[in-house]
């Protein structure tokens, strides 16, 4: 069986976080950063690793299929589409929470189906069916904050970081679902073929967050 590790780390800001923490524990790949061209897949040879740079929402998806044997994933992502893959370790990073938002005057009246906006409908719908609230999902791809303010929609499910995006929009986070930081993930058949690499990643893991 081929040894390369295979790892999707996910484009943008938490994707280079998550690579500066596998480079500092010694699976750095050159060239990796250079912003300057488009590749997306980087090889350590001698290290036998192997990343690529894929979007966020799809690294559980190259995961679950075993085309990367691990990933680092938003919770979010995994609330939503729930891979069949093995969640690892918690590193602490990207943090951020879903939350239920709506304008500053929202009042809910439960006698009317709640309209809500969301790009993680599978999540708001769990939420909602928890305390039996009867609503209408709006799907929609970014720019949730929209929504309310046109008025697509009574509330929106959406992820707040600092908050500025609901303020800068007039909303106002109503109530929390759950918290969500960045997760470090596995295949399940490779989980079982590369245990000793993928252990040996997770134990420097474990260390550094001591
Ligand atoms: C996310 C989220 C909010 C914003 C929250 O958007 O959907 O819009 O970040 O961050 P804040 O609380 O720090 O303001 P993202 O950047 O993923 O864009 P999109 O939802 O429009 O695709």
């Amino acid at each position: 069986m081929n040894n390369t590790l295979n790892i999707a780390l996910p484009k943008g800001r938490l994707g280079e976080g998550v690579y500066d923490i596998f480079e500092s524990l010694g699976y750095g790949c050159e060239g990796i950063k250079d912003k300057n061209n488009r590749k997306l897949i980087f090889e350590n040879e001698e290290l036998q690793i192997k990343y690529f740079w894929v979007k966020p929402t799809d690294v559980s998806v190259y995961v679950e299929h075993g085309a990367a044997d691990i990933g680092v994933v938003g919770r979010d992502i995994l609330l939503e589409y729930e891979p069949d893959i093995y969640e690892l370790f918690d590193m602490g990073m990207g943090k951020c929470r879903m939350c239920v938002a709506a304008k500053n005057d929202f009042y809910d009246d439960r006698g009317r189906t709640l309209r809500v906006a969301t790009k993680f409908p599978n999540i708001a719908r769990t939420y909602y069916a928890s305390k039996s609230r009867e609503i209408e999902i709006i799907k929609l791809n970014g720019s949730i904050e929209l929504a309310p303010i046109l008025n697509l929609s009574d509330v929106i499910v959406d992820i707040v970081e600092t908050g500025k995006t609901l303020y800068e929009n007039g909303l106002k986070p109503y109530e929390d679902i759950v918290d969500i930081s960045a997760r470090f993930i596995a295949n399940k058949a490779s989980y079982k073929f590369k245990n000793e690499n993928i252990e040996a990643i997770l134990e420097k893991l474990r260390e550094l967050k001591k």
